[in-house]
């Protein structure tokens, strides 16, 4: 008994929404193949794309699985194949990928025991392996797809939010590694009064623009005083970048996850297009190797 399956690259955070907010990309992901076998062991048996520890317990989509199983009181066995197509290191989700998927196909050949929403839970602890928390933002649109909102960590809730038909996610992805658990470690703990009534504002108008299609709105929601001022400083280029794409109509622009990659929200399919070749345009004169995506979020 064998699936393979597809596992998408994420944009978490999407500027007002630090650790809250995600969305699932449908064209950018790693596929998986997961089998059970009957040694009553779980294996990593093949890693492409990126070199990964292949030791269960240190490897994300090994920790994410042995926690279900865990729960679940299991010794199956499984060999899971890892064929990555999303960088380490990116910012557009690659251990949530691999965390998500492998419980996701674990969860199916085990005739389903675990609801969508459980399965985050474990995925999660893969996160936690990855950037030393576990944070969902990316772990929950992974396995949830669209938009999810996590609404509280203690205790665990996360919500669906809808995704406007029109909607298309440009990024960015200069070819330079930012780990997030470096990226975390540079951002501040305390947040001011004004700063955290900006960004509670603009979370809460985003959702509301989610519900009613405003997608002028949603471009003005997408702003972040917090972390986004401390992050930036490294990713090169990232104010330009931020006009071109403002320029060449983007709704709006900031960082995907704990970065290097960087998003812009487009309406429709031509406005997307002219978004991404402005950013094509500016980002080849520079001295940084970049790969481009042009995702609807499902
Ligand atoms: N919310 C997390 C962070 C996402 O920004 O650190 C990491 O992809």
């Amino acid at each position: 008994e064998e699936l393979r399956i597809f596992a998408p690259a994420t944009v978490a955070n999407l500027s007002c929404g630090f650790d809250v907010l995600g969305c699932c990309l449908d064209n950018v992901g790693d596929e998986m193949l997961v089998r059970k076998n009957n040694l009553n062991q779980l294996r990593i048996t093949r890693i492409t794309g990126e070199e990964l520890p292949m030791d269960i317990d240190k490897n994300v989509a090994g920790v994410a699985v042995l926690s279900l199983l865990k729960r679940l009181g299991s010794d199956q066995g499984f060999d899971i194949e890892i064929h990555k197509k999303i960088k380490s290191g990116s910012g557009i989700g690659s251990s949530a990928a691999s965390s998500a998927g492998a419980v996701f196909a674990v969860n199916k050949l085990l005739d389903e025991p675990f609801s969508p929403k459980e399965l985050i839970l474990f995925a999660m602890e893969g996160e936690r392996l990855a950037s030393g928390n576990p944070h969902a933002d990316n772990v929950a649109p992974a396995l949830l797809g669209g938009f999810s909102l996590v609404k509280s960590y203690e205790p665990f809730e996360v919500l669906s939010l809808p995704s406007p038909e029109e909607l298309r996610m440009v990024i960015l992805h200069p070819l330079i590694e930012i780990r997030t658990k470096d990226s975390r470690a540079i951002i501040k703990q305390n947040v001011s009064l004004v700063k955290a009534i900006a960004q509670w504002g603009n979370l809460g108008a985003f959702v509301s623009a989610l519900y009613t299609n405003d997608y002028d709105l949603l471009g003005r929601s997408l702003k972040d005083e917090i972390v986004e001022p401390i992050r930036s400083i490294l990713i090169p280029y990232y104010d330009r970048l931020d006009e071109v794409a403002m320029e060449a109509g983007a709704l709006g622009f900031g960082i995907s996850g704990s970065g290097p990659s960087v998003y812009a929200l487009c309406r429709g399919e031509e406005n997307a297009v002219k978004v991404k070749d402005a950013i094509a345009d500016f980002y080849k004169d520079q001295d940084i190797d970049f790969q481009l995506h042009l995702s609807k979020i499902n």
